[in-house]
């Protein structure tokens, strides 16, 4: 099911792409603005589902989890990890190539947002207002010591991903 749930996340999702194209539009550069626009972005649309799309869906089944739950955690602490140290050209490839898996999986037909549009019934207005409303998330500066890069690396392949390397 696809209304105005939906049409928020996933216009969150293609809002989030926009800048993170900006953010890499000049070869060889990363446009410092765009990329803190996008990193902001990506920590509140994280917040958002983490805090309120998914409990939400355990309260309306009962206390049990959306079954993709654990996929979407897995990936969205690689994405919160590559957000940490600086940017680089590989990790904003890596961050990108796990993007394309992720909001797939949560815009595709009997995704995760349709699952939380379906089981919303007469509280998605509330939930709308919720999302709207969801508050920007304390962002720390960037740490450039290569333990929080090592540390990102580790995440992402315990998530199941691959560091991409940028030619
Ligand atoms: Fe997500
Ligand atoms: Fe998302």
């Amino acid at each position: 099911m696809r209304g105005a749930l939906y049409q928020y996340l996933a216009g969150d999702h293609e809002r989030l792409d926009s800048l993170f194209q900006r953010a890499i539009a000049t070869p060889g550069e990363i446009d410092a603005e765009s990329y803190h626009e996008f990193r902001k972005g990506l920590l509140r649309h994280i917040a958002m589902e983490e805090k309120i799309v998914l409990p939400a869906i355990a309260r309306w089944q009962g206390g049990k989890k959306a079954d993709i739950a654990e996929r979407l955690r897995l990936d969205h602490g690689a994405l919160v990890a590559l957000l940490a140290p600086p940017p680089t050209p590989s990790i904003l490839l890596t961050i990108r190539s796990i993007l394309e898996v992720h909001n797939e999986l949560e815009e595709r037909e009997g995704g995760f947002y349709e699952l939380f549009e379906g089981l919303a019934g007469d509280e998605v207005e509330r939930m709308l207002a919720q999302l709207k409303s969801a508050p920007p998330v304390a962002v720390l500066p960037n740490n450039d010591k290569p333990e929080v890069l090592d540390a990102a690396k580790k995440v992402v392949a315990r998530a199941g991903h691959e560091f991409k390397v940028a030619s």
